[in-house]
């Protein structure tokens, strides 16, 4: 394993900004960080585990050692009556990963093609679009922990899922907090794809196109297919204008806030949570504080999706994290003004 110096980030980031990592490794397999932890220079450095750099906001250089996790592999590991469980390695692609499971026949995250980043991504914030979320698809991780060397494997309840949250999300903070963000590195996947395979068609923009298509029983492929389509028309594409995907993550309120806020705002757009908490469209919000297609500098809010912050600089002239940051927190600031609620931004500024 080598250690490259001064690596530009540009092409490893998916908004494009320009940051140099001062140090990076490419981890192709666990020989690799058990090979890290070995060499003296390296085994108690600050680390930074980069995946598919879809959901980062880079402020600067980056100066702890970068991780690049480039582990591959795709398999189906079991078939049983009640499940399909297939491995993917955590540095695959994992919009790739989706289309080879159901080009093979292994149905069930459909729903979430398209998604930008890298199968090791996805449960740190739990990914899901289209009414699944990786957490009911999920089997098992294997990780490595940095601290001890050892490899672990965990399941759905200790990696602790929530709306685009993991226990590698947060950091330990005392004996009795299992934060592993900074920690342990997610080195292979499994998803239990549950028998009989069963199409979620919940959603408005997929029940507008069964009766654009007059196809009401879709297979596997069908929604595939469909949901590429909504989310190309909706969201940009990175390698074109780039960007990390929402930004904010929907808020939550009580029913007395919300009925607060109907009632300065009729249309506003809200959908009850079974915990009975309400969630706010985030997008919409912004949206109704007259941000769609407005910029700071280079940072702009995408013309089809106010929750979408985008680089309008190319790679020429890209925007800079702290553009990014200062749009963002305008944003959060007209919101607040206007319905008090406080956004959350769902990147990880770095
Ligand atoms: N809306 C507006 N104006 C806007 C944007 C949205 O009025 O500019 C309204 C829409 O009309 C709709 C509502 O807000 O009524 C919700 O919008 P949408 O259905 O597009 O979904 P979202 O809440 O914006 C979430 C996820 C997406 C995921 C989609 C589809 C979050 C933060 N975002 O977006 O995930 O693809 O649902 O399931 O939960 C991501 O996390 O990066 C991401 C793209």
């Amino acid at each position: 394993m080598i250690v490259e110096s001064n690596v530009p980030l540009q092409p490893y980031n998916s908004f494009g900004i320009v940051a140099r990592a001062q140090h990076l490794a490419r981890i192709t397999d666990e020989a690799d960080l058990v090979a890290l932890r070995a060499d003296p220079q390296w085994r108690d450095a600050p680390r930074f585990v980069l995946g598919g750099g879809s959901n980062i906001v880079l402020t600067g250089d980056v100066k702890p050692l970068v991780l690049k996790i480039e582990i591959k592999g795709l398999r189906l590991v079991e078939d049983s009556p009640r499940a399909w469980i297939v491995e993917a390695g955590a540095g695959e692609i994992w919009h790739d990963a989706v289309e080879w499971m159901v080009r093979s026949g292994y149905p069930g995250l459909e729903n979430l093609a398209l998604i930008p980043g890298t199968v090791g991504g996805a449960p740190v914030q739990n990914i899901g679009a289209y009414g699944v979320e990786l957490q009911d698809r999920f089997d098992s991780l294997d990780a490595f922990d940095l601290e001890t060397g050892r490899s672990f494997t965990l399941d759905a309840a200790q990696c602790a899922f929530g709306y685009r949250d993991s226990v590698f999300k947060h950091v330990r903070s005392g004996p009795n907090d299992f934060g592993l963000s900074g920690r342990a590195v997610i080195t292979r996947v499994r998803f239990r794809l549950p028998k009989p395979w069963k199409a979620v068609v919940g959603y408005l923009d997929l029940e507008r196109k069964m009766e654009e298509t007059a196809n009401f029983t879709p297979s596997a492929q069908d929604i595939f297919d469909w949901i590429c389509a909504i989310r190309r028309a909706k969201l940009p594409d990175w390698r074109v204008l780039g960007n990390a995907g929402s930004f904010f993550k929907n808020p939550t309120v009580t029913p007395e806030q919300c009925a607060d806020i109907i009632a300065r705002d009729p249309k506003i757009v809200h959908y009850p949570m079974d915990d009975g908490s309400i969630k706010l469209a985030a997008g919409w919000l912004i949206d109704a504080c007259g941000w769609k297609g407005k910029s700071v500098g280079n940072a702009g809010v995408y013309e089809r999706q106010a929750l979408v912050l985008v680089n309008r600089g190319g790679t020429e002239n890209p925007v800079t994290g702290g553009e990014v940051m200062t749009l963002a927190k305008a944003i959060q600031t007209s919101v607040y003004e206007r319905f008090g609620i406080r956004l959350e931004p769902e990147p990880v500024v770095v």
